[in-house]
């Protein structure tokens, strides 16, 4: 699914937001990409990004990873979300959305995450600073 309100997102530069975990080393690019209330428990939402990137709603735990099967074109956010594992619909590869670690073929390896922040009802992301594959 795509969200309208996820498509017009805010960028906000680094300075102005940091997270808990940040080092004074590590800076940040945060995204406004939606509220807390865009998704659903259990499912997710496509960022209007290149690549897309899929933002999900685990139990209000949320996750950013590339949106795209690795073993073939395919929207994961499409597909089949079992607490942290998202299975793909077309041929069954799983992935770990905390880690974007794939359970092995078909997939070809594993997501890209991107690291999220919520602020109060306010969902941002660091598409600047995804993880390699
Ligand atoms: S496209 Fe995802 S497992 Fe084949």
């Amino acid at each position: 699914m795509k969200s309208d309100e996820a498509a017009d997102s805010d960028e906000v530069k680094s300075d102005e937001r940091r997270d808990d975990t940040m080092t004074t080393q590590e800076v940040r690019s945060w995204t406004r990409v939606c509220t807390t209330t865009t998704i659903a428990p259990g499912e997710a939402t496509v960022l209007d990004v290149d690549p897309p990137v899929a933002l999900w709603n685990v139990d209000g735990e949320f996750y950013a990873t590339d949106d795209t099967c690795t073993h073939e074109k395919y929207s994961l956010a499409e597909s089949y979300l079992d607490g942290c594992i998202v299975e793909c619909a077309l041929h069954w590869a799983k992935f770990d959305l905390r880690t974007g670690e794939s359970s092995g073929p078909p997939a070809s390896g594993g997501l890209r995450t991107y690291p999220v922040l919520v602020d109060g009802d306010e969902i941002f992301v660091d598409l600047s600073s995804r993880t390699p594959r």
